[in-house]
């Protein structure tokens, strides 16, 4: 394995960090193709959820990837069971008549966050805010390190979103909204990946972050300059610099749904940019088609897409598929171009040779002080009048953010929807804030009338979006095309989102004590009410597990 990666990264390293496919993966690919059968060509067009498939399915059917949702994990859900788990599908794959590697696909979009003890790193938002094209690849090295410690070498990330309306749910998941920006670290996070040995995926093409009012799976309604100057621009950087996996948005561009595309992705992105690797459709993402399913699965082929992620319905799919090129409506040429681009992705990355005996760190302090670094770098200082620096201070801290690391952390952390709990691994406000010397008692709201304000200086409100991810994030002021979903809220007001929040600051005034505003977000929101409420108000997004530097620099302030 080691001179593979070797081999892969020498590829990367050529063209500073992407790699054109080499002739000898090309010509692997085409001498493999010549002994498949139609029925493997299209096991190797298929990814499945590991719910939903069983190693033996990957043998039988000779599927070409599986992936883990967001928040699912194998039992117990630690690295070495992960390996287990993906060593396992990737033996049965190699068994199969073709043998042809499986690849296995995460989200590891801010760590390798499904994993319990895995570093979280802020969101996109927050490294936006820091901005720090170095610190961004260090990022990505450090998991790709971690997702080798589980044994996977295909991360579904960057989201390369040229973010617009922050009603929308993965707000948060987008670098900005300058389109320079968002290029340039989108490619960070995927230089330090690849140059690691792992597969990165710009993702979503194209315009997710540009839908209407921010409904997330929305419409973008520009025309096609606008299209080409904002949204296409982080891809042709991707394609220059040796993207080989790039996923296909469930969005729309002026009504018609990016999964049938068959002028953006065939045409632009193959064509025009000479796409060399692999597109990958969202989650079910030919079903937001019109039509029957036969109608889908014929549509999206026929766009471009190469490998689907039809997560429970691949044995349908597969069916399905057979039958439309058994009929003439999908001719082979289609087929074999996906699984040429497939398997000469799969060669180039060394996937064949794959050694899962290699050590690798994970969730290591080293890690961490990268993640809590870029933390740091992302906080955003809103107001401070007189409270900061908080040293040698009686500190109050209260807020339902103060002791649970759900919050800063957000969406895709351990759950796809994150949760409202601890993050093993994960170092609270108020933790920070003990193990740099700070005098901090953590007080109840509930308790908060039953204080005595004479016994502190300053109090601290830590408070949050409670987490969500796509379209659960979603904020709907109007009309909302998807009756069947519950959005976050109807307000980008702050207060009028978290009245328990508004409960917490008004007890707080009663005490007279100067008061610091913390709040965790994945969007800006109004919070005109929230500010002339704090004598301080400071805003670290969705910062991860690493608190440490944050508290250190309000702490110190200098
Ligand atoms: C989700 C997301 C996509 C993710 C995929 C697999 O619905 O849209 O970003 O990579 O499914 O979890």
């Amino acid at each position: 394995m080691k001179a593979v990666v070797i081999s892969f990264i020498s590829l990367l390293v050529g063209q500073a960090f992407g790699f054109e496919l080499s002739e000898s993966s090309l010509k692997r690919a085409k001498e493999i193709i010549k002994k498949m059968t139609l029925q493997e060509k299209i096991g190797q067009m298929t990814q499945a959820e590991r719910q939903h498939a069983t190693p033996a399915d990957v043998k039988k059917y000779a599927l070409g990837s599986i992936l883990s949702g967001g928040g699912s994990n194998p039992t117990p859900n630690t690295p070495e069971a992960w390996k287990k788990m993906v060593k396992e599908y990737y033996d049965y794959s190699l068994e199969s008549k073709s043998g042809v590697p499986l690849i296995y696909g995460v989200d590891a979009v801010h760590g390798h966050n499904n994993v319990l003890g895995a570093t979280i790193f802020p969101h996109n938002i927050g490294l936006g805010v820091a901005n720090d094209l170095e610190l961004t690849k260090k990022m990505g090295e450090i998991v790709a390190e971690e997702l080798k410690a589980t044994g996977i070498y295909w991360n579904f990330a960057p989201t390369t979103a040229i973010a617009g309306d922050q009603r929308w749910g993965r707000f948060y998941e987008s670098f900005g909204r300058d389109v320079e920006m968002v290029t340039e670290l989108s490619m960070a996070y995927m230089q330090g990946l690849q140059q690691a040995g792992v597969l990165a995926t710009p993702k979503h093409y194209l315009g997710d972050g540009g839908t209407a009012f921010g409904h997330d799976r929305g419409d973008t309604r520009l025309n096609e300059e606008e299209i080409r100057a904002i949204h296409l621009k982080p891809y042709i950087a991707a394609v220059k610099k040796g993207a080989q996996s790039i996923m296909i948005s469930f969005s729309s561009i002026n009504g018609e749904k990016m999964h049938g595309q068959h002028y953006w992705i065939t045409k632009v992105l193959k064509g025009e940019l000479n796409f060399q690797g692999f597109t990958v459709s969202d989650w079910n993402g030919i079903e937001e088609l019109e039509g029957t399913y036969r109608d889908q699965v014929k549509k999206s082929v026929l766009a471009g897409i190469d490998l689907f992620m039809v997560p429970e319905r691949w044995k349908e799919f597969m069916t399905t598929l057979k039958e439309l090129v058994l009929s003439g409506e999908v001719p082979m040429a289609r087929i074999d171009d996906a699984v040429t681009r497939i398997i000469a992705v799969k060669d180039a990355m060394g996937l064949f040779n794959l050694d899962f005996s290699t050590e690798h760190s994970f969730g290591v302090s080293a890690h961490r002080a990268v993640a809590d670094k870029l933390a740091e770098k992302s906080l955003k200082i809103v107001k401070n009048e007189n409270v900061l620096p908080l040293k040698n201070k009686r500190i109050l801290l209260t807020g339902k953010a103060a002791m649970n690391t759900g919050y800063q952390c957000g969406g895709w952390t351990i759950e796809w929807q994150g949760v409202e709990e601890n993050v093993p691994g994960a170092t609270s406000i108020y933790e920070a804030l003990k193990k740099n010397g700070a005098q901090v008692t953590f007080i109840n709201a509930e308790a908060l009338p039953l204080i005595n304000p004479s016994d502190f200086d300053v109090a601290i409100a830590a408070m949050g979006e409670k987490p969500y991810t796509e379209m659960m994030g979603d904020i709907v002021m109007g009309e909302y095309p998807y009756p069947d979903r519950t959005p976050y809220g109807y307000t980008l007001d702050y207060y009028s989102l978290h009245p328990e929040d508004k409960m917490v600051m008004k007890e707080l005034k009663k005490t007279n004590l100067p008061i610091l505003s913390m709040v965790f977000s994945g969007r800006p929101l109004e919070m005109t009410e929230l500010k002339n409420d704090s004598d301080a108000l400071i805003l670290p997004w969705l910062p991860g597990s690493e608190l440490n530097l944050i508290a250190k620099k309000i702490i110190q302030f200098n």
